[in-house]
């Protein structure tokens, strides 16, 4: 304990034993634990370093800096039409030999939807009630049967998944007991990222209580400095893996391991891809991908000024339109070379939050302006390292609906956005295969459905990963025929809910 107290003392940060003495013997064993493993040293050069650059950052704005994507690095699903299909091969060739593995970002904290439990365990309700993670585990076993097909051998594309103190065991837990969703268990990889005290603005751990410190994951670009502690590249190395897509947990319509954007990476020879949509809106909440003094870079929504995300080309369309809808393709090497020698050199953002605290008196305080800074890393900060960078632009409707927000009236980023989303992509799976809805009438309902009572209520209809990966193999069970919604098609075939809200 003394050697504890010294410890503290000499990086400043003593106060966190104020309370010690009220303490109960089990809450002083846990805290002791948690400052044991703690690097104070470290963690002020952390501090130290990530306020002056977000002082620095904040006094010479980066919009000066920013330049558009030029085109030569650009593919594009509609404007390229034609290579998507080669793209696509060369994916699915990959998969089957082995060589592609996805990393799932899940360790984040889903504030802003408001629910204790991982964002990847949340269940929008479609007519089947699958949840997030369970829509991407029979995503992964479709694109596997997929590249079998073509290939006419067995695969596996490996999924690692990378969480947080906070969301670990439940995630875990959650996999177990639905059985991996018919994925080998060897083949689904947890590990996790690391986190890090929330700070007062004079450097100071906030104490979230008498006996524990406020600690939050490092941020989404934590993820490089736990594939080198958890042994992530040398399980990936052991399996012959050379490319990675990495994503996020909650974009419903993720393509996970996206054989078009994967080959359109490897055929162009990249270390390093961004997929992004067309950014419409300027203050729409995502980063964009641009070249900030020559290198690449994502400028988060919250790092742009108004008057930089409002610019227009001579188009008319946005300037800065490159949207990062955060799946990135990495070559193996690369994120070697990041692992190895680049990651330290990363620096932490500062978020300025509300904290609540614990004072001297012992009083717990919800403050209602921002006191302290979480620190993090992002996953797109090591785009500046690549030797060969890419964007791959598709289509909002078809790959991005992310779940953010908790439900509201006239909400964005939401559980119904979402799962309006899906099943509004799967109505035109169907359309597109020669199938047709009919109303309660029997009158068939045109293409694109007239919105009765000034709601925009898409078609009800959901098509199982498990069935189709991307709208593909729907011919056969769909042309020609007439559906009424709800239309569910999963892998026991087809079937009408006919009453509403099943
Ligand atoms: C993110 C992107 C933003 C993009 C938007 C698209 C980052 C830093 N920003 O923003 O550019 O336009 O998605 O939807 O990537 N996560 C962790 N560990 C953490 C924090 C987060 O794994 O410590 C994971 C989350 O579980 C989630 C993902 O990272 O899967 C994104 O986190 P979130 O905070 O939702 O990012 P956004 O601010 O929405």
């Amino acid at each position: 304990m003394d050697r504890l107290r010294e410890r503290l003392t000499e990086a400043g940060q003593s106060h966190l034993l104020q309370f010690w003495n009220e303490l109960s013997p089990e809450d002083q064993a846990e805290m002791s634990q948690d400052l044991e493993g703690m690097n104070f040293k470290e963690i002020n050069g952390f501090f130290k370093s990530a306020m002056e650059t977000s002082c620095q950052t904040k006094q010479e704005k980066v919009d000066s800096r920013m330049e558009p994507v030029p085109r030569e690095v650009l593919g594009s699903v509609t404007r390229d039409r034609e290579s998507v299909k080669d793209w696509e091969k060369e994916g699915l060739r990959c998969i089957a030999q082995n060589k592609v593995a996805v990393l799932l970002l899940a360790g984040g904290q889903g504030t802003r939807l408001g629910v204790s439990y991982p964002k990847g365990m949340y269940d929008v309700s479609l007519p089947s009630h699958k949840t997030l993670f369970q829509i991407q585990a029979e995503r992964i076993l479709k694109l596997q049967q997929l590249a079998e097909q073509q290939h006419n051998t067995k695969c596996c594309i490996p999924w690692y998944i990378m969480t947080s103190g906070r969301t670990m065991e439940s995630t875990k837990e959650y996999f177990s007991k639905h059985n991996y969703f018919g994925l080998s268990q060897d083949d689904v990889v947890f590990f996790q990222q690391g986190m890090l005290p929330a700070m007062d603005y004079s450097g100071k751990i906030i104490l979230e209580s008498k006996g524990k410190l406020s600690m939050a994951p490092d941020g989404n670009g934590g993820l490089y400095r736990a594939l080198g502690t958890q042994k992530i590249i040398v399980d990936m190395e052991r399996r012959g893996i050379s490319c990675i897509h990495v994503y996020c947990v909650d974009n419903i319509l993720v393509k996970v391991a996206d054989p078009a954007f994967v080959g359109f990476c490897a055929l162009k020879g990249a270390d390093c891809g961004a997929k992004v949509v067309e950014k419409t809106n300027p203050t729409e909440a995502v980063g964009v991908v641009c070249k900030v003094d020559g290198r690449y870079q994502v400028v988060e929504y919250s790092e742009i000024t108004l008057a930089t995300a409002e610019r227009r080309s001579a188009d008319g369309r946005l300037m800065f339109n490159a949207g990062n809808v955060a799946n990135h393709f990495f070559s193996l090497t690369f994120l070697r070379d990041i692992v190895n020698i680049h990651e330290p050199q990363l620096q932490h953002h500062v978020a300025q939050k509300k904290i609540p605290y614990v004072d001297t008196q012992g009083q717990l305080i919800k403050p209602d302006k921002p006191n302290g800074i979480k620190m993090e890393k992002f996953v797109f900060d090591i785009f500046q390292f690549a030797k060969t960078f890419v964007v791959y632009e598709v289509l909002r409707e078809d790959e991005f609906s992310p779940l953010k927000n908790a439900d509201s009236q006239d909400g964005k980023d939401n559980p119904t956005t979402a799962r309006h989303a899906l099943m509004s992509l799967h109505h035109r799976w169907v359309l597109n295969a020669g199938g047709h809805f009919i109303d309660e009438n029997g009158t068939r309902v045109p293409a694109i459905p007239s919105l009765k009572d000034g709601t925009d209520l898409p078609i009800k209809c959901e098509i199982s990963p498990l069935v189709s990966y991307g709208g593909e193999g729907l011919e056969g069970l769909v042309k020609g025929r007439e559906f009424r919604p709800t239309l569910v098609i999963d892998k026991h075939g087809l079937h009408e809910l006919v009453k509403n809200g099943l």
